[in-house]
């Protein structure tokens, strides 16, 4: 790469224009520290006249980011739109092809066609970057790639979304409801005003999950459908619960390699107060990583917002105008193998379930029964009625049983008239 370095920014949303004022500001600062001059040449969103945070030079704006390849000398490109497919994967793949480098904090393009992608990359000998795509400003893509390299990593797990977990930090606080809690992160920008689901239901964290997998143990982005659950049902009830217990409800991102086999999940977990995990509060974000010899590395920060996630996007462009080509995770793609997956059904934990009863005599007899039959032992009861009302919370917690044994015993309490509703499950993580 010569000494002058042009520069393309698609996408001008939240992350793409505050990229657009850093790359300005830190010019001189770049330069210094990597002895290239990098210029913004074309830059590209939906609507010219959008009003946004930052003033743009329009004589460079771009409707169709396909016309900046037809026009313009481009050396580094930022995707910054956000999509799985559509104009992302076009203007990622049209980029990779005409070898020119791009940066991307896209999780869902990189979970869906990260494979594809880095091939693409690695055919045509340019750098595909991503560290923003995983935990805003924290660089676990880096450390795994480049600081944990010779390590045989078996774990990396965490809290991967900054929404969910502000969210059940403050129902915590408040003993607000998690609607009510919602509206408010909304309001401060924390989850998304219009749809917030894929944050709420596990799958922002998901995606995450499975690019942490792909570089943690060399393998491909696995396919398979896995436990993804969201926070949408936690009540604020099982928060008080949890209290009482000396616990917390996180909502944890889970790779790990069980009997050889790759293990992903993201669900709600019931922590200890007292561990780490359960003290990463708020907005933060942490990334947890088991490997040998090194042991548990932690790395915790801000998991999103522009400023972060800026941050993490400049430090992939100085690895790349520092020179060298890189394979995008870690390894060359036709090294990495297919991971041979473990069956969900063989994910054991610990469970806590809260039953909402009538509180009549022979219905807590009647659920440790079915226990029983099940060989899911008892660890804790908690038994709370509610006088006026004749009905009762029967809170149980148990020793370590499968997913399918667990499913198979609650099933009958889908039609248990004494069973007010099915019981809320949340999995306690050791
Ligand atoms: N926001 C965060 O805190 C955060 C944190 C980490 C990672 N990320 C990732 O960063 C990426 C961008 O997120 P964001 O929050 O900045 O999204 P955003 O605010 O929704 O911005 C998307 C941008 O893409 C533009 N766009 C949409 N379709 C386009 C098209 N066909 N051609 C050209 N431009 C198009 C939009 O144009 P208009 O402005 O004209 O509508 C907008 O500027 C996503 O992958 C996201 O997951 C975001």
């Amino acid at each position: 790469m010569n000494k002058f370095v042009n520069i393309a920014i698609v996408g001008l949303g939240q992350v793409g224009i505050y990229l657009y004022n850093e790359l300005k500001i830190k010019k001189k600062d770049i330069e210094i520290k990597t002895g290239k001059k990098i210029q913004i040449v074309a830059i590209s969103a939906r609507n010219k006249n959008k009003k946004r945070k930052f003033n743009i030079d329009k004589k460079i704006f771009y409707s169709n980011p396909l016309n900046i390849f037809k026009e313009k000398h481009v050396d580094i490109l930022f995707e910054c739109v956000g999509l799985s497919d559509g104009i992302s994967k076009k203007v990622t793949e049209n980029a990779l092809k005409k070898k020119i480098n791009v940066i991307t904090p896209n999780k869902t393009l990189i979970a869906k066609h990260g494979d594809y992608l880095a091939k693409l990359a690695e055919k045509h000998n340019v750098n595909l970057e991503f560290e923003a795509s995983v935990a805003g400003g924290i660089p676990i893509i880096k450390t795994i790639k480049d600081g944990l390299f010779t390590n045989k990593i078996n774990k990396v797990y965490g809290i991967l979304n900054g929404t969910t977990n502000y969210i059940l930090t403050e129902m915590e606080k408040t003993g607000e409801t998690f609607d009510n809690v919602l509206k408010k992160a909304q309001q401060l920008g924390y989850a998304e005003p219009g749809n917030p689901k894929l944050d709420l239901n596990g799958f922002d964290a998901f995606a995450k999950v499975r690019i942490l997998s792909a570089l943690s143990y060399n393998s491909l982005i696995s396919k398979k459908k896995c436990i993804m659950e969201g926070i949408e049902n936690i009540d604020v009830k099982d928060i008080k619960i949890a209290n009482q217990l000396n616990l917390r409800i996180k909502l944890l991102g889970i790779s790990e390699i069980i009997n050889g086999k790759l293990f992903e999940t993201v669900h709600p977990c019931l922590v200890g107060k007292n561990t780490y995990i359960g003290n990463v509060n708020g907005v933060m974000n942490a990334v947890i990583t088991h490997g040998k010899p090194v042991g548990e590395t932690i790395l915790q920060g801000e998991g999103a917002g522009p400023g972060p996630t800026s941050s993490s996007l400049l430090s992939d462009l100085v690895s790349i105008l520092r020179g060298g080509i890189k394979n995008p995770f870690g390894i060359s793609s036709n090294k990495r193998k297919k991971a041979q997956v473990l069956n969900n059904n063989l994910y054991t934990n610990s469970l806590y379930l809260r039953f909402e009863v009538n509180d009549k005599s022979g219905v807590l007899s009647n659920i440790t029964n079915r226990f029983a039959k099940f060989k899911i032992s008892i660890k804790r009861i908690i038994q709370t009625p509610d006088k006026k009302n004749k009905k009762a919370t029967i809170v149980i917690i148990t020793h370590k049983t499968t997913e399918i044994n667990a499913r198979n015993c609650l099933s009958i309490f889908k039609k248990n008239k004494n069973i007010l509703k099915f019981p809320t499950l949340i999995r306690l993580y050791n």
